[in-house]
């Protein structure tokens, strides 16, 4: 069934059959009921990324006050960026904004999950276009539940074994360096899914393995990941919410667009990931 009625009236309509569903029945003000909290959590982490077509730009407190429905916020997403002039102002990290931070610079055209290098890096994300682009400059997500269940139980099983070292060492902007090691798979809280967990940003390599095991194998991860059948988009217009869970989702921006692209955005605080 794509479209899925809870008792709540919320509807989660599927997008693919691996990943993102749009969601109906929620306006933006509500003021929503534990049961529809915990409705649209729990869909949050089965369709790891949700959809929301309000119609209209939403503002910066209708943003922060929808935030609520899907956890506690994080007061700075971690990464501090370096300046070369120290008077300058620091890109605010409330917003995405190709002008300030080049895709391609900052790396966010490289599929990834944020914040990996930390102990607890965030439970999810949101984002919604302050200034939408013209043309093209979407982002899409990859399911991470997808990417492990189309792997053989010979690769499930080795890489069930595995630690991974993430590190900021492949983002230079970053002010201060970071790294931290998380379970190569890990496990949903909520779904109980198994999930991979190793992204081209910040997954330095395996412990207890050689440089070239290590290399070759996170190169063949990398590529998996990059499979179309994982994958959702949104082309980003007025009014567009998306949430994504990122321990069981990966997304990146395609940086192939035209106009200002500038995103709203903030980060829910996570615990640690583990198998
Ligand atoms: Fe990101």
């Amino acid at each position: 069934m794509t479209v899925a009625i809870t008792p709540t009236g919320i509807r989660f309509e599927k997008m693919t059959a691996a990943i993102g569903a749009r969601v109906h029945g929620i306006a933006l003000d509500e003021q929503a009921t534990p049961q529809v909290v915990q409705t649209l959590r729990e869909g949050l982490h089965q369709h790891g990324v949700l959809l929301f077509e309000f119609g209209k730009r939403v503002e910066e407190e209708q943003f922060k006050n929808f935030s609520h429905l899907f956890g506690e916020v994080e007061p700075v997403y971690g990464f501090s960026t370096k300046k070369e002039d120290p008077t300058a102002k620091q890109p605010d990290a409330s917003y995405m904004d190709a002008v300030r931070q080049p895709l391609r610079q900052y790396r966010t055209n490289m599929w990834h999950s944020d914040g990996t290098p930390f102990e607890r890096p965030p439970q999810a994300a949101m984002l919604t276009p302050v200034e939408a682009p013209e043309l093209g400059g979407g982002t899409m997500w990859s399911s991470m539940y997808a990417a492990y269940e189309d792997l053989s139980s010979h690769y499930q099983r080795l890489l069930e074994g595995l630690t991974v070292l993430h590190s900021t060492m492949r983002t230079p902007f970053v002010k201060q360096q970071t790294q931290t090691t998380h379970p190569a798979i890990i496990r949903d809280p909520v779904t109980g899914k198994k999930a991979l967990f190793v992204n081209s940003i910040y997954s330095e390599r395996f412990l207890d393995m050689s440089e070239r095991e290590s290399d070759s194998l996170m190169r063949f991860l990398f590529e998996h990941v990059n499979t179309p059948e994982f994958h959702v988009g949104v082309t980003w217009r007025a009014g567009i919410v998306a949430v994504w869970e990122e321990r069981v989702t990966q997304h990146r921006a395609v940086d192939s667009f035209v106009g200002p692209r500038k995103l709203r955005r903030l980060t829910f605080k996570g615990v640690t990931p583990s198998a």
